[in-house]
């Protein structure tokens, strides 16, 4: 068993360290929002994601999860040093690395002994060295240490679930000692283990996260056409998901990835590659699509209610996924401003993020109770986030509610078939009725 120190008690930070806790090792939680570490410490943990507070208590309760805002006590207590704060977008979309290099000096100004110190922020290809130049710069005495990358790949929503059972764990980093000690601290995790160096590992998660976004912007392109082409996008994505060089995951068409690591790790990448003369134009393109995607949900509702203007448009779903309150560029934001400058009235409900929402999104927007509310006398229903609560919505009796049975369904969650024999007007994502189309083939 490790001693081990987290630098950053963020969505990664928190749920990495409590999870070292509760493969038995020792584990200081550090960050220098003092009021953060205060809720933590009364076992209060300050983000929504399932079953975490829950883990957070048995650790704290057993001994093995501590919290500080002291960075000596945190830095000397440990041997492994994990550093996990935010790597926010500078303008040019690049990764800003303040707030790594601020805690390389920390690191630096209380090293007692040697320390692996190891990178799990997403940071750009040449981090590693430049954590090792920035710790030499700010040392007092002559104390070794190691630098290693070791990226965190856990999903908001299921991050506990995904950190306890990873698909891999990478490792990379220039000596052998500092990563067979990283190999044997995940060896409880029983995944696969990748060894590499620093620049390789740096490398994988901005590749896995831009491979990612690259599948659900291809799928929602397929999605568009097959509207055209009158196909179903969700019988396409089944197909060729079976492929298993293709795979299933990731291809559910609708209004878009958003959250806090593929829109900005896919612009930090087209940075990191322009850095070096290279015109990233694919994860360009996927960008753009994205982009786009979230403002389709504006046509839809435009073909079902002509002019937008004063209509009443009931937002099923803020975050930017489900199990979430994270609101991060989720597509309900974009989708909600835009709705504003054509003049349309909102409404919104979301069971978690309705707190997060009130931060970003538009003052005159009407936060409701609850679904029923949400629907009392709206012209247009979108869902734009998959909530299980909403899948089993009685459209047949909540279409009396609304002014209009207008429902667009931004995940494709309801069946087509059904909403129609319930008398909804409805629209998804590439799965354009034959009724529609030959309807218009009649008006044309
Ligand atoms: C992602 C990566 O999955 C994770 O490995 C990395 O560490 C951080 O970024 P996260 O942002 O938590 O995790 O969410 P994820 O579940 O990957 O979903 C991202 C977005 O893509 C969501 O907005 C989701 O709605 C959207 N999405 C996902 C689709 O639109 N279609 C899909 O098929 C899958």
């Amino acid at each position: 068993m490790f001693n081990v120190t987290v630098i950053g008690t963020g969505y990664v930070g928190l749920v990495s360290g409590t999870v070292f806790a509760d493969k038995g090792n020792s584990v200081i939680c550090l960050d220098i929002d003092e009021e953060k570490i205060n809720r933590l410490l009364r076992g209060d943990v300050p983000i929504y994601e399932p079953g975490l507070q829950e883990l957070v208590i048995r650790n704290m309760s057993s001994g093995r999860l501590d919290f500080t805002t002291d960075a000596k006590r945190a830095v000397q207590s440990s041997d492994i040093i994990f550093i996990a704060v935010g790597t926010p977008s500078a303008e040019d979309g690049s990764a800003d690395l303040r707030y790594v290099q601020a805690v390389c000096r920390d690191i630096a100004q209380n090293m007692d002994r040697h320390k692996i110190i190891v990178n799990k922020s997403t940071v750009p290809v040449g981090t590693a060295d430049k954590v090792k130049l920035w710790i030499e710069e700010h040392l007092e005495k002559d104390v070794p240490f190691d630098v290693v990358s070791c990226p965190e790949f856990l999903r908001e929503g299921s991050a506990v679930r995904d950190s306890l059972n990873p698909d891999r764990i990478v490792i990379g980093g220039a000596n052998p000692e500092a990563v067979k000690v990283l190999n044997k601290l995940h060896e409880p995790f029983d995944a696969p283990i990748i060894e590499t160096d620093p620049r390789s590992a740096e490398m994988i998660k901005y590749a896995s996260n831009a491979f990612l976004a690259t599948k659900i912007s291809f799928i929602n392109e397929i999605s568009n056409i097959c509207e055209k082409v009158d196909a179903d996008v969700t019988m396409v994505a089944q197909g060729i998901g079976l492929d298993k060089r293709i795979g299933s995951h990731f291809l559910k068409a609708g209004v878009g990835y958003g959250g806090s690591c593929f829109p900005k790790d896919t612009n930090a990448l087209i940075q990191i590659a322009e850095d070096v003369d290279h015109d990233f134009e694919l994860l360009k393109s996927v960008v753009k699509i994205n982009s786009q995607q979230r403002l389709k949900v504006i046509e839809k509702l435009q073909q079902q209610l002509g002019r937008l203007e004063d209509k009443v448009i009931g937002i099923l779903g803020l975050a930017f996924k489900p199990n979430t309150d994270d609101m991060r560029e989720a597509p309900s934001v974009d989708v909600i401003h835009n709705l504003k400058e054509y003049n349309s009235k909102i409404k919104v409900y979301d069971p978690v993020a309705m707190a997060m929402a009130r931060r970003v999104l538009p003052a005159d927007v009407v936060y409701c109770d609850g679904i029923e509310e949400l629907l009392q006398g709206v012209d247009a229903a979108v869902l734009l986030t998959e909530w299980e609560d909403f899948k089993t919505i009685n459209w047949g009796l909540m279409k009396d509610k609304m002014h209009r049975p207008v429902v667009i369904d931004g995940r494709n969650v309801f069946d087509p078939e059904e909403m129609r024999a319930m008398g909804i007007q409805y629209s998804s994502f590439g799965r354009q009725n034959s009724q529609q189309i030959l309807q218009e083939l009649v008006n044309s």
